[in-house]
């Protein structure tokens, strides 16, 4: 059977792809931000994960705002990325891995996610940017499952529903009958606003509020309302449902590995947390 290994969040700031591209890791702007990857990249290599299922916000690259489903799963090949107009290499294509896809697919209909199924889609720097940072130099040594949540055009799903969508994903994954090690990923956020009157809004108590809340059971988090986090957040703070859908497929009780936390890079709090699920957690302890 699969097993989930662990759950990692982290911001996905287009702007971390041109330092990646210019080689500027040790640029003293820059290295608090890299760094804070070092361990997370030793842990990789120790819980050796097959798979990744990578839960992200498309900005209009793959959905636009005419039509943007509220969530859809990833079932094709490999995933291609695409110019969005940010000056980024375009990064070589991520293998899929479709079986994994259609059984996330029949268990979250089952589970009444009535998801938008893709057997085509383009990923872009929120699916891109954290694979570089997990995965540096154009390795490519895991297969990838897309999960796109809307965090764009309103109105968004709500936290306690990405929660849910969350711990569904969990059920699927645990009863996937392949003997594989599957690492959920959620990208975007911490707080960050990019437009409008409060542009480069940042808020460091609520984002160490959520990586607390994360790191324990997120109640507090699931609680709040999408206008509540916007407000806390910031417009694209509420990127955030990304990593709390992460958070629900681990189960009830994780063990935190390592956190690093980061202000600004870009117009953004950067924030990244490595997160071991309940038995897992049960064993290193
Ligand atoms: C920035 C942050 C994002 O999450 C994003 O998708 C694009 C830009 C930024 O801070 O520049
Ligand atoms: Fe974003």
């Amino acid at each position: 059977m699969a097993r989930i290994i662990g759950g990692v969040g982290t911001s996905h700031v287009p702007a971390i792809g041109g330092a990646i591209a210019k080689g500027l890791q040790e640029d003293p702007y820059w290295k608090p931000f890299f760094q804070g990857f070092d361990r997370t990249r030793e842990w990789l290599a120790k819980v050796k994960p097959d798979v990744v299922v990578l839960i992200y916000n498309d900005h209009g690259l793959n959905f636009f705002l005419d039509k943007i489903p509220t969530f859809a799963v990833g079932a094709a090949k490999e995933y291609m990325n695409a110019d969005e107009g940010w000056g980024l290499p375009v990064q070589k294509p991520y293998p899929g891995d479709p079986d994994l896809s259609w059984h996330l697919i029949e268990s979250l209909v089952g589970d009444e996610f009535d998801i938008t199924m893709c057997q085509e889609m383009l990923i872009d720097h929120a699916f891109a940017i954290p694979m570089q940072l997990l995965w540096p130099n154009g390795a490519r040594p895991v297969r990838t499952v897309p999960v796109a949540i809307n965090t764009v055009q309103h109105p968004l799903p709500s936290p306690a529903r990405c929660y849910k969508l969350g711990q569904a994903i969990g059920r699927a994954i645990e009863s996937f009958p392949q003997d594989l090690n599957v690492l959920v990923l959620g990208t975007g956020g911490l707080s960050h606003q990019l437009d409008g009157k409060r542009a480069g809004f940042i808020n460091k108590p609520f984002d160490l509020m959520c990586m607390d809340e994360l790191a324990h059971e997120p109640k507090a988090l699931t609680a709040l309302s999408v206008h509540d986090v916007i407000e806390k957040a910031g417009t694209q703070g509420i990127e955030v449902l990304n990593w709390i859908a992460m958070r629900g497929a681990l189960g009830p009780s994780v063990r935190e590995v390592h956190r690093n936390y980061h202000i600004p890079i870009s117009n953004t709090a950067a924030g990244m947390l490595v997160l071991e699920p309940g038995e897992a957690a049960a064993k290193a302890a």
